[in-house]
């Protein structure tokens, strides 16, 4: 993966990205790597982790530490975190990309398929958040006499929301829902982790090219491709770009609590 924005920006850091295995997690990871950070990557298969690691590690990135873990599961992210902790001393950030789609109109919408949506997506992000704080972040602070950290390091969360939180989409009451509440819930942790000097942000793409469209077909992909202002859907590094910059404190140190919209201008707040 090329360097784009500061080389080596990341250099001495160690990062998490939860999705690692494929589509946009995959790609931030492979973007943070070439920039100098040490990946932690969380996802649910340990084989296809194996293989993203190996990829990183072939382009001549740090090698990862693959962590398998269910986002949903509280054991298993505490665990995650335990195991960057053990492995690094030190984790800078978190990028919180892993999710699902359980598309049905509401009528057909089964409870079950609602709840599985919302654990992945919105309590997979507050697990993160509050085990990195709860083992990490909140230690350092209580350390310095409860004062705000002021030891230059970059500290930070990148959320995944979608343009879809903010447009709706039909079959898809249980994302939207998830998505709305993570930018909301982005903008609480940014105010508290203000005094750990963490950046919490989000980013909320439109489609971008990955499994999780599949089922949409090439002819959808076309049409929303040209309900964007610039003729095409995203590519997943489009959006681990975006991600990239928003993590690198010389780029984006004095932006918290805000959600970027990275959908080619098909929807405009
Ligand atoms: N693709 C898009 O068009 C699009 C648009 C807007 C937002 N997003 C968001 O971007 C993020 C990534 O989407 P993508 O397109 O790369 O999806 P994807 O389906 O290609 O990849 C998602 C990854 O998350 C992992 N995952 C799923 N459930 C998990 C769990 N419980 N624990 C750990 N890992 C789990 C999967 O195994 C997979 O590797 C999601 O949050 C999605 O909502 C995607």
């Amino acid at each position: 993966m090329e360097c784009v924005l500061r080389e080596r920006a990341f250099e001495g850091e160690t990062h998490i990205v939860t999705g690692a295995a494929q589509g946009i997690g995959n790609c931030v990871a492979q973007v943070l790597a070439a920039h100098g950070a040490q990946l932690v990557l969380v996802d649910l298969d340990p084989g296809r982790l194996a293989e993203a690691a190996q990829e990183i590690k072939t382009a001549g990135g740090l090698e990862p530490i693959a962590a398998a873990a269910n986002v949903a599961e509280e054991v298993d992210v505490q665990r995650a975190v335990g195991i960057a902790l053990e492995a690094t001393g030190c984790i800078n950030g978190v990028v919180n990309v892993a999710g699902i789609t359980r598309d049905a109109r509401i009528p057909k919408k089964s409870y079950e398929d609602f709840k599985a949506v919302m654990a992945v997506h919105l309590y997979g992000t507050f697990l993160f958040t509050r085990e990195v704080a709860a083992q990490h972040w909140h230690l350092l602070f209580k350390k310095n006499d409860n004062q705000p950290l002021a030891d230059g390091v970059n500290r930070f969360i990148v959320n995944f929301s979608s343009v879809s939180a903010r447009n709706g989409n039909i079959g898809q009451i249980d994302y939207t829902a998830a998505k709305g509440a993570i930018e909301a819930v982005t903008r609480t942790t940014a105010r508290e982790f203000a005094s750990y000097r963490a950046r919490v942000n989000a980013i909320a793409p439109g489609p971008v090219n990955t499994p999780m469209l599949e089922k949409i077909g090439t002819e959808g992909i076309q049409a929303m491709g040209r309900a964007t202002l610039v003729g095409r859907i995203a590519e997943p590094v489009d959006i681990a770009n975006t991600v990239c910059a928003i993590a690198d404190p010389k780029l984006f140190g004095y932006t918290s609590g805000q959600v970027f919209a990275a959908n080619g201008g098909m929807y405009m707040a």
